[in-house]
């Protein structure tokens, strides 16, 4: 596999499926403004929900997307595991292939494998590719009909796994369009598994990695007082989407998605804007070669978010998205105090931020200003808040007469 940047991998995605006939469609903001139902755009067919149900057309009945997405909040909520696992993030990058009552399971299968196996585009091994479907439940039977169109594709009948919904049944959130699906895993290699024994998948999640989930949407979820119920779309469709970072990851040939070039130099950064506001007093992290600590990968993952979010219009406040986003900064913010930073750091992490991601969302350039001075005003009132925690703390302590002190014996 040749080496490939994040963008050449975006690139190539969209210019693939725009040579299958597919519209490339810009990402909708992260604010879902017509949709009560999500706190964040969280997957690549949001924006097309209605489509999906027939309420709305488009002129175009095949899309293609790198869709911005955050899952911090509401369902699907990753927050606190992010800087600590190699693949959590709170803003990440879904590339989707969608058709609205156009092509279903043949073509999807096929286009997913051409993609990723073909010389000509992605050139992964087959080898280390494993496939999961359906296995069934009470309401929808098992997926024998995706599993034959994988062993049509070419991949042998024992690198297909049936799983629960759990795992092979996709829905949105409690309402909306869903269906069962068909996840493609990357095998790392025994490298990338946590106890170091070789075990077969799907038994080590570190080492088999979810790349790809190719959605067979068939029904629209609604949820009545006598429990779920699954009507029939207008028209099966399908909605795809590969994590970029993870499929980055894969064909950059590292272990984590921190080291692909998407994150490698935003973790530096960060790492360089906490030293530089710690000072002389800290020399804790300057030794090159030492593993770097959790906080600097939160750092980078904050940014991101932080920036895109403020970008597509979200402001830090107390409630809703705007209590999400002051989350995602202050957890930021503390990181950075955590590793001797004293002084504001994290707003200027907003320029290596654009700088990566500016060419392929143009609408972080425009607002690079704005960004910065948001981020600015709430580190600074942060700072503060922290400082007077910190005063009151002292006053309270100096106002103890030491004899009022517990005693230890
Ligand atoms: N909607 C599915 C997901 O988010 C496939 O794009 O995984």
């Amino acid at each position: 596999m040749d080496y490939r940047s994040g963008s050449q991998i975006r690139e190539d995605f969209l210019r693939f499926f725009e040579g299958k006939g597919h519209r490339r469609v810009h990402s909708s903001s992260l604010v879902p403004h017509n949709d009560p139902t999500l706190l964040f755009t969280n997957a690549g067919m949001n924006q097309f929900k209605d489509v999906f149900r027939g309420a709305e057309r488009r002129d175009y009945v095949r899309a293609v997307t790198s869709q911005k997405c955050v899952r911090a909040g509401g369902k699907h909520n990753d927050l606190e595991n992010v800087g600590f696992t190699r693949r959590h993030h709170t803003f990440f990058e879904m590339l989707g292939n969608f058709s609205f009552g156009d092509y279903f399971k043949r073509d999807a299968i096929a286009y997913a494998w051409e993609l990723l196996t073909s010389k000509e585009w992605f050139g992964i091994d087959k080898d280390r590719l494993y496939v999961t479907i359906f296995e069934g439940d009470a309401q929808v039977p098992r997926d024998d009909e995706a599993e034959q169109f994988w062993i049509e594709t070419g991949v042998p009948k024992e690198r297909i796994i049936a799983m629960s919904g759990k795992d092979n049944f996709w829905q949105m959130g409690e309402t909306g369009p869903c269906g069962p699906s068909s996840e493609i895993f990357y095998d790392l290699g025994v490298a990338a598994s946590e106890s170091g024994e070789d075990r077969p998948f799907p038994e080590d999640d570190q080492r088999y990695v979810e790349i790809w989930n190719l959605v067979f949407m068939q029904f629209d979820r609604s949820v009545t007082p006598e429990g779920p119920v699954l009507t029939p779309l207008p028209k099966p469709s399908i909605d795809t989407g590969m994590g970029l970072e993870r499929v980055a990851c894969v064909l950059q040939g590292v272990l984590s998605n921190y080291e692909t070039d998407l994150f490698a130099e935003l973790v530096e950064a960060s790492k360089q804007l906490v030293m530089a506001s710690a000072g002389a007093s800290s020399t804790m992290d300057s030794i090159s070669g030492s593993p770097l600590p959790a906080s600097y990968r939160v750092i980078a993952d904050h940014a991101r978010s932080a920036t895109f979010l403020i970008a597509d219009g979200v402001l830090p406040s107390n409630e809703g998205r705007g209590y999400v986003l002051r989350k995602i900064i202050r957890r930021a913010i503390r990181h950075g105090r955590q590793r001797g930073a004293l002084g504001s750091f994290f707003y200027a992490m907003v320029f290596p931020v654009v700088k990566i991601m500016g060419t392929a969302y143009p609408e972080l350039v425009s607002a690079t200003e704005s960004i910065k001075k948001v981020l600015q005003a709430e580190e600074e009132q942060f700072s503060r808040t922290i400082e007077l925690d910190r005063e009151s703390l002292m006053i309270w302590w100096s106002s103890r007469s030491l004899s009022n002190l517990p005693k230890y014996t």
